[in-house]
């Protein structure tokens, strides 16, 4: 419990915890209407070509099939309309995919008919009745194969400041290589839609989103109606890690079945399809080059990558941008390719393109280090700016230093051997690896409608959606310190499209850009409550609003302290039921913009590499951030945590896998994908610097999402080299090395598999 002025405002809890725990709320599938019919995805058996015929006939006859929607018999959608001229004015083009549009097949999985029965049961029996009849095509769906001919690749954007390549005639450099297979979010709940058609021009969703106002916008867009007939409501998601920030094939074909059965349908995807149909992390590759001059100044950063895309879409991200401004350094190229292939359309994924950047630049420092003979820390001080050396903006903030400090010191840096593979502890080699991410702190706008009643409660709303990161609790917290009321007495309600408009959940800025239109909603509400209490209530007459505070669910005058009034009782005086306010809160001020905002995280990783046969055990974690004023440290904390057990997945076992022959994905569950086991998570340190950054927004919070994952994989492959390095002495069965391509498995070591 914290307690301010003696007055406790708020228990260190998540305010929606108990309801998610005990199942009382509710997930997009979770929602049942009457006469609701239920629909499954009949998926492609090939990669690429064309279905010359469909027969449903089988499907149709089975028990409770009420439709096989497909190319033949779907419904004109006015976003399917490629040509501008034909299509409505109000409608826009669906982006991807357009699901039972065609019969053309992109990838293997693709959605190709929605069979739509009255249960789950009776549609999930009938879609292996469904047979295709396929035109196959050639494809590719190997990245490493296709990346090596120039012919395959799209150019996206290429930087340079100084000179190119300068790193090459550096004191030291180095240069290498990294690869990162395809990574898939696989949250815990599974993408599903429910549409409700109330009207010709009118639909009701129950949607997984990261963003009720986006899908709301996209829906609209697609069928062609006005904003306001469409509503979304998302008020839980349970994970999404980036794959609800756009619609996929499951939003249009609920509601096109809908439609055309004139019923609710609720369509849910399955785990599989979770590897194929909601995005995933782009397959990449990556060359840097970096170069110091002896005292260890950085005087040339290369940073190349390509990642996959589909052949229908291209999706890119901020590979490349990090090595721009991490660091101080005068010379910086980056190019950054994309690959397109026969496969689905990649999407954020946690940390996005920056968590796929620092792994490499991360490694790529450490490995420089080594060159140099000088510490990693040290080395990264010694490059430690605060300027971004891109725009040339100072940092609105950076304390990483801080974090530098802290985690050194937590972890036990001073154990960590400078010569790789030199420390064994009860048998096992012993490494220390760290490194750093970074990720744009943004401030957007966002409108918030606040309600005082006069039964002293107060609610809040925002079309927002909290997808896990404590979003609700946070707000909460933010609106209590405000108003310094209780947390008991706030509400904050979000997750529906009808609420004052939102972001999505996304980019680690929903507490920089909701929080700050919170903050300015409770401060504009105590100024209505002190222009109402001087007006009606005697006591506060000729006062000026300034010489009045509301605190502790009172109007108080700052000077009589004699002078004061329970807010409630303020309101029955001036015979209101309410005041309720709705405030836009926009994006950066001008004296904001002045600054470049970024959150900053160091991770350190302390872990043995078992000799005989390279087993790779965490033995100790510290995690810290940079992220400004820390609003809610219960649900910042999990979102560090979740971070690690990410970095871990990707550092050690995370891999997508397709059978190139086929373009089938071969391990499209949790038995073949293998994200940590909470065996796997060792004692974890998280620490956040918790400093207001003055010069981001009022609340002085920036985003933990992001950071939390970002350049965690590189300091555990860091550690890992730092545990086996050149020396093969205690290796009897390998030659430790460093591992450039995720994840690290003991052969990647130099190990001989079992089996
Ligand atoms: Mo995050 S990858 O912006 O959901």
């Amino acid at each position: 419990m914290k307690s301010n002025n003696n007055t406790i405002f708020w228990e260190d809890e998540r305010v929606d915890g108990a309801d998610k725990v005990n199942g009382k709320a509710k997930y997009a599938a979770e929602h049942n209407l009457p006469n609701m019919a239920y629909a499954v995805f009949v998926t492609s058996t090939i990669a690429k070509g064309s279905i010359k015929n469909l027969d449903t006939s089988k499907a149709l006859a089975m028990p409770g099939v009420l439709d096989v929607i497909y190319y033949a018999n779907c419904p004109s959608v006015p976003g399917y309309i490629s040509n501008a001229a034909e299509r409505p004015k109000n409608a826009i083009e669906w982006r991807g995919h357009k699901v039972l549009h065609d019969n053309k097949v992109r990838f293997f999985g693709q959605p190709i008919a929605l069979v739509v029965a009255d249960s789950f049961e009776n549609a999930n029996a009938a879609i292996r009745f469904v047979k295709a009849e396929y035109a196959p095509e050639s494809f590719e769906t190997n990245f490493d194969k296709a990346r090596l001919d120039p012919a395959n690749l799209k150019a996206t954007s290429s930087y340079k400041r100084g000179t190119e390549k300068k790193f090459k005639e550096a004191f030291a450099f180095v240069e290498s290589e990294f690869n990162i297979p395809v990574e898939v979010h696989n949250a815990m709940e599974l993408f599903a839609t429910i549409a409700h058609w109330e009207g010709e021009d009118k639909v009701t969703l129950y949607d997984k989103t990261q963003g009720p106002k986006s899908t709301q916008f996209t829906v609209s867009r697609t069928f062609g109606i006005p904003d306001k007939n469409v509503r979304v409501i998302a008020e839980n998601v349970g994970g999404a890690f980036g794959s609800g920030l756009r619609s996929w094939a499951n939003v249009p074909a609920a509601c096109i079945a809908a439609k055309k059965l004139n019923r609710p349908v609720k369509l849910v995807l399955t785990r599989p399809q979770m590897f194929s149909l909601v995005g995933y992390r782009p397959q990449s590759w990556q060359k840097v080059g970096i170069g110091a001059d002896a005292a260890g100044n950085f005087t040339g950063i290369s940073h190349e990558a390509i990642s996959n895309t589909s052949r229908y879409e291209d999706f890119r991200e901020g590979i490349v941008d990090v090595s721009k401004f991490l660091y101080a350094c005068e010379n910086v190229d980056t190019k950054y390719n994309l690959l397109p292939l026969d496969v689905s359309t990649p999407v954020w994924m946690r940390g996005p393109g920056e968590a796929t950047g620092c792994f490499a630049l991360e490694s790529a420092i450490d490995e420089l280090s080594y060159k140099l003979k000088m510490d990693p820390i040290e080395l990264r001080l010694k490059n430690y700016t605060t300027i971004n050396p891109e725009n040339k903006l100072p940092f609105s903030d950076i304390n990483l230093k801080d974090c530098y400090a802290y985690g050194k010191n937590k972890i036990g840096w001073k154990n960590r051997p400078t010569v790789p593979g030199a420390l064994k502890e009860n048998g096992w080699l012993i490494g220390y690896g760290m490194a750093v991410g970074i990720f744009g702190a943004g401030k957007g706008s966002a409108s918030v409608r606040i309600v005082l009643s006069n039964d002293g409660k107060l609610l809040l709303e925002c079309g927002v959606s909290d997808m896990g990161p404590g979003t609700t609790t946070s707000m909460t917290i933010l609106a209590s310190e405000a108003m310094q009321m209780p947390i008991q007495k706030i509400k904050f309600k979000l997750g529906d499209s009808d609420l004052p408009p939102g972001p999505s959940q996304g980019g680690s800025g929903t507490t920089s850009t909701v929080g700050s239109a919170v903050d300015l909603a409770c401060k504009t509400l105590q100024q209505k409550l002190k222009e109402i209490a001087i007006k009606s209530v005697p006591v506060f007459a000729g006062m000026n609003a300034e010489a009045l505070d509301v605190k502790n669910e009172m109007v108080i005058s700052k000077t009589d302290t004699n002078a004061k009034m329970a807010i409630v009782d303020v309101l029955k005086l001036a015979n209101q039921d309410k005041i309720d306010l709705t405030i836009t809160s926009n994006g950066k001020t001008a004296a904001q913009l002045k600054f470049t905002s970024n959150s900053f995280s160091a991770h350190f990783v302390k872990l043995g590499v078992n000799p005989k046969d390279g087993t790779i055990k965490i033995l100790q974690v510290v995690t810290t951030g940079d992220a400004g004023k820390i609003i809610s440290p219960k649900t910042a904390r999990s979102q560090m945590l979740g971070g690690v057990v990410g970095g871990i997945g990707m550092a050690l076992s995370e891999k997508l896998e397709i059978d190139h022959k086929t373009g089938q994905i071969i391990n499209a569950s949790f038995g073949g994908y293998h994200v940590p086991l909470h065996s796997h998570i060792p004692p974890t340190d998280v620490w956040f610097v918790n400093k207001p950054d003055p010069n981001i927004n009022d609340i002085g919070a920036k985003g933990i999402g992001e950071i939390a994952l970002i350049g965690f994989a590189a300091a555990i492959t860091n550690a890992v080299y730092n545990a086996t390095g050149k020396r093969v002495r205690d290796l009897p069965n390998a030659t430790g090395k460093r591992v450039r391509d995720l994840p690290i498995t003991p052969e990647k070591l130099g190990f001989k598999s079992k089996v």
